[in-house]
């Protein structure tokens, strides 16, 4: 099946209010190994290339891997460039296939998020791409962690960005980071809802990994249609390859490496569709 727009999954996320996963894959075998299961729950996946995908040169073969897993399956897929660093990196992605990319200005100053923002809205609306954009940089694991109430989004900013962007989905950070949480997760609710009440296009939730399921239905329930995962998926894949390797069998530890990733998106995917409720 073609691929779909991240504006055309989010829709859908709206209309069920639950959240679409966004994994993001850095192989042929993560990937293939979440389709089933989304299959199976009738869920629609974002898939993320990320820089450190981008950096190891892997782009093009992972735009292939999507395209190729997109033809085999009837669910809705899109392919997305995650923290996209540039306007040219935008394009580039666009140029290749993407049906969505993100560009991240929320490490620069405000009024360059929003010149750039803008540019890649012009770019990506002009092909039916859709574009997200991001607010009060979510951190690292070194520098991120949540308790330190750190990344929060000015609330302020929301009102403005949104009044002079068009984006399809917008970041946000509300004390979230990427990576596994050194201490329990501390997410600001009151400005999540402070950002709903300014009727934003869909919310999205980096950093996902390692967040508690009563505090991801709670964002979901407040508006966030968009969770991002990495740590915890590549973590999973790599444990089957750990338990696997005495059997030196790239191909046994492959399939072990899927397992564990399956089991690992079956849980986010629950947790994201709401279906076991706290
Ligand atoms: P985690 O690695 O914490 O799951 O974050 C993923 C992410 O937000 C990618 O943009």
């Amino acid at each position: 099946m073609a691929l779909a727009t991240l504006k055309q999954v989010l829709e859908m996320a709206s209309a069920t209010l639950t959240a679409v996963p966004m994994f993001n894959i850095d192989n042929i075998e993560i990937p293939d190994a979440v389709v089933p299961v989304a299959e199976k729950y009738d869920c629609p996946l974002i898939f993320g290339v990320g820089q450190g995908a981008i950096k190891a040169g892997k782009l093009y073969y992972l735009r292939d891997v999507v395209y190729r897993i997109a033809d085999q399956t009837s669910l809705p897929i899109v392919l997305h460039l995650d923290h996209g660093a540039s306007l040219e990196q935008a394009v580039e992605c666009m140029d290749a296939g993407f049906t969505s990319v993100m560009y991240d200005g929320s490490h620069g100053p405000f009024e360059e998020n929003i010149a750039v923002s803008k540019k890649v809205v012009e770019y990506a609306h002009a092909r039916g791409i859709s574009v997200e954009a991001e607010l009060g940089a979510i951190g690292g694991v070194e520098d991120g962690v949540s308790s330190d109430r750190k990344n929060l989004v000015d609330v302020e900013e929301v009102k403005e960005f949104i009044s002079r962007v068009e984006v399809d989905a917008l970041a946000i950070g509300i004390g979230n980071a990427h990576g596994l949480y050194k201490a329990a997760p501390n997410l600001d609710f009151d400005r999540l809802r402070q950002c709903q009440a300014l009727n934003p296009p869909p919310l999205v939730l980096h950093g996902g990994s390692g967040i508690p399921k009563d505090m991801i239905q709670k964002a979901i329930e407040l508006g966030i249609r968009k969770i991002n995962v990495a740590t915890e998926l590549r973590n999973a894949f790599m444990e089957g390859l750990e338990k696997s390797v005495h059997k030196r069998d790239i191909y046994a530890m492959y399939q072990a490496g899927a397992i564990e990733a399956a089991a690992l998106a079956e849980t986010k995917i629950r947790m994201f569709k709401r279906l076991d409720e706290i």
